[in-house]
């Protein structure tokens, strides 16, 4: 019989903050999504530097005979510096088309709008179709604030924000919203996050991701990376910026919101900070301007945890919320890993440290989850005594079978793992199964302090990423099923994790036998025009099959130089020149058509910054060596060496990339346990098998008396729809348990959680 021992007074992990959710701005998470907002481009601020199409005036449409243009010459204030000027005859009217299809009404529910104005005469505000015109009189020549609240008459998703003009005249507008009246706090989208609360997460890291770091020095310049100190006090005060993402964020949903939100959740904030380096440009604060920078990370610290009485802690009580917001975690950069960054971060580290001792301060390890800079990263952190260090990557699903056990070997005495981004490259069924699996290894390693999923948001028509968590429209949220197990493995987390014995459960049951990496090799120009000669292949027996000389011309060319090199050892070397461009190649090998997999070599991969080796399996890539690198116009020597499924790549003879494609594999089960305060104890089951698997589960000495939890099965194929919402949906049961035990059957590929409860 397959047996599962629970030693329920044996604990051997505190497991604290575990999991929890990360917010970044992109996909439209903010404006278009958790921001309540309705109205796109209130403050007529959008532009060509946010995005190439935008003007001032998008978003917005008017009837033939009114006039209109942006003016800047007397802005409502500094920061929101473009209004709209009209000249109207009576019955003109302007519109915002909102998000999405449009302004997305309720029957009967009710709807703030408010707008600056200036000028004399009467306007309405309508939503045809939906709200009725309601009159305001605008009375004065100074801006002004007008408010009222309406009532839809019935359901649309295609609504426009109308409003009319019934005085001909002159009039300026400015910061035109409209917020559904159920939004909570008047801020935060509803079902965003309702769902988002139902999770039960224990700490909320924002608001990005490259959000942070991709940008400008120049704290006033429109394209800057994200400074915080920007996204406090009055809404229409703050400025509305380029978001790096490709639109524009009007920063309503600032870093005051995000820690409301926070505490709306009953959650820890997470905030992170640019460190003053730009990873994608290179560039770096001077070092005698990085004061400036670290003052502004304390200045964040004071905002959220200083008294009232302090100066940040004074304008957090102004601004509504007096008790401080108890943060106690804060990231320092997000995936910089060039020297760049790590000469700057121990600035930020001994201010912190020495101001704010009690602050766990983390720091970053880069995109992957292995390589130069992940190492960097590390050595960083145990260098400076970094109480954590944020690791990313998003792989295939067969990279996580391959590498359950990541974790196992991590030190739980140095510098703990935060895992601030991680997802299996698809929001299928099979995707969120794996992922299960791979969180009861993080709940179990003991190195692991915090893990969370990325991207959490995703608006469906404004799309930079996927997979994504939760995906909606103006009107609908979609679930997937990583959103499902994100939230099965917060309700059931526990507060200590218990040791677990087990009896004929341990098998490992292999899902590839490939003792090789044969097919095709190529070569493809990666923004690049260059030269590809002194082509060779060597196989072990030491022969050699030679290949023309050939011109990479433009990218995406692929040039096939092997067609079927079915060997298990072979040498490939070929010199490279570039003529033109910015960056190197990208040498493909190995590809097998039959499994769908190829192992791709970047030389000058990324913005010219990398030398990776990258495994694919049906299109999905997973990272498994990195190291920094540029190419230059120079002449390279290149070479790979294969044999079985180790690879190592030469740069001019020197070693660069060595590393193994490791092959995916199943657990019989894979199994966490743990308890909490009330001595709930937590089982969570994830079972990959075709099978169902029986075991009999024991808890010595324990009274149980009800086992309440969640089975999530489907097909591994299957995915959540906008159409079809509820494809792969976890079913609720409760069932009596007694004793110390019973049997379980656990159904093929599922995902099981219970809370089981003893008698007092
Ligand atoms: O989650 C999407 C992006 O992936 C994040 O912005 C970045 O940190 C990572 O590379």
């Amino acid at each position: 019989m397959k047996e599962i021992i629970i030693d329920k007074e044996h604990s051997v992990k505190k497991l604290g903050n575990l999991f929890g959710l990360f917010f970044e701005d992109i996909n439209h998470a903010a404006d278009g999504g958790l921001y309540a907002e309705m109205i796109q481009n209130r403050s007529f601020e959008f532009s060509s530097v946010d995005r190439a199409e935008y003007t001032p005036l998008t978003a917005w449409s008017k009837s033939e005979n009114l006039l209109w243009e942006v003016r800047d010459s007397e802005p409502l204030n500094s920061a929101n510096s473009h209004y709209l000027y009209v000249k109207a005859e009576e019955g003109s009217f302007i519109e915002n088309e909102g998000f999405n299809t449009g302004l997305y009404l309720v029957a009967f529910k009710k709807y703030l709008i408010s707008f600056y104005a200036k000028g004399e005469g009467t306007v309405s505000l309508s939503v045809p179709g939906a709200v009725s015109e309601v009159d305001i009189t605008i009375d004065s020549l100074e801006w002004k604030k007008y408010s009222l609240e309406v009532m839809s008459k019935h359901l649309t998703t295609e609504g426009r924000l109308r409003i009319t003009f019934k005085t001909c005249g002159e009039y300026c507008f400015d910061m035109i919203s409209m917020f559904p009246a159920e939004s909570y706090m008047g801020i935060f989208r509803k079902d965003i996050a309702d769902a988002l609360k139902e999770m039960k997460p224990k700490f909320m890291r924002f608001p990005g991701g490259c959000l942070t770091h991709a940008g400008s020095l120049d704290i006033n310049a429109r394209d800057s990376m994200y400074r915080w100190i920007k996204t406090i006090g009055p809404v229409e005060e703050r400025p509305s910026w380029r978001n790096n993402w490709g639109y524009n964020q009007s920063l309503g949903l600032g870093f005051y919101e995000y820690f409301l939100f926070c505490e709306f959740l009953e959650c820890e904030p997470l905030p992170v900070v640019p460190a003053g380096f730009n990873p994608h440009s290179g560039e770096g604060a001077p070092l005698e301007e990085i004061d400036a920078w670290v003052e502004e990370t304390l200045a964040l610290i004071e905002f959220a945890n200083g008294d009232k009485n302090t100066k940040m802690g004074g304008i957090r009580a102004d601004m509504g919320h007096e008790e401080p917001f108890n943060l106690k975690y804060i990231g320092i950069g997000n995936e910089e890993i060039g020297e760049g960054f790590f000469e700057r971060y121990p600035f930020f580290h001994k201010a912190i440290r020495e101001k704010y001792p009690d602050i766990k301060i983390i720091n970053t390890a880069g995109p992957f989850a292995t390589g130069e800079g992940h190492r960097a990263g590390w050595n960083s952190a145990i260098k400076w005594g970094s109480d954590m260090v944020d690791e990313h990557y998003y792989s295939s699903p067969e990279w996580y079978l391959a590498n359950m056990h990541h974790y196992d070997d991590y030190d739980d005495n140095g510098p703990h793992v935060f895992l601030g981004e991680y997802a299996s490259w698809s929001n299928t069924f099979f995707s969120a199964l794996v992922e299960a699996a791979y969180m009861t290894h993080l709940e179990k390693a003991p190195a692991v302090e915090l893990a969370c999923y990325a991207p959490m948001l995703c608006n469906k028509d404004y799309v930079n990423w996927t997979p994504d968590m939760l995906w909606y429209d103006n009107r609908d949220i979609l679930k997937t099923a990583n959103y499902y197990v994100q939230s099965i493995f917060m309700n059931y987390q526990g507060e200590e994790e218990l040791a677990v014995t087990t009896h004929n459960l341990d098998g490992v049951i292999k899902l590839s036998d490939s003792d090789r990496l044969w097919g095709e090799c190529s070569i493809t120009g990666n923004d690049v025009e260059g030269r590809i000669y002194d082509i060779k292949l060597t196989k072990a027996d030491g022969t050699v099959i030679d290949h023309e000389d050939f011109k990479i011309s433009t990218d995406n060319l692929k040039n096939t130089v092997y067609t079927d090199i079915n060997e298990s050892e072979y040498t490939w070397e070929f010199s490279f020149k570039r003529e033109k461009g910015r960056k190197g190649l990208k040498i493909a090998f190995g590809k097998n058509p039959e499994e769908e997999t190829y192992i791709l070599w970047e030389f000058g991969g990324w913005d010219n910054w990398d030398c990776n080796i990258s495994s694919f399996v049906r299109g999905r890539a997973s990272t498994i060596s990195h190291r920094i690198f540029h190419v230059t116009d120079e002449e390279y020597r290149l070479k790979i060496e294969v044999k079985g499924r180790s690879i190592k790549t030469y740069v001019n003879g020197t070693l660069m990339n060595d590393t193994v494609d490791r092959l995916p594999e199943m657990e019989e089960l894979y199994l966490s346990a743990s308890k909490d305060s009330e001595d709930n104890i937590y089982i969570k089951a994830v079972n990959l098998q075709n099978e169902e698997v029986t075991v009999n589960i024991s808890i010595p000495g324990a009274r149980l008396k009800k086992a309440v939890g969640e089975v999530f099965t489907g097909e591994l194929t299957a995915e959540n729809t906008f159409d079809d919402m509820g494809t792969v949906v976890p079913q609720h049961f409760g069932r009596i348990a007694s004793d110390d035990g019973f049997e379980y059957t656990f159904k093929p590929r599922s995902v099981t959680a219970m809370r089981l409860m003893q008698h007092k």
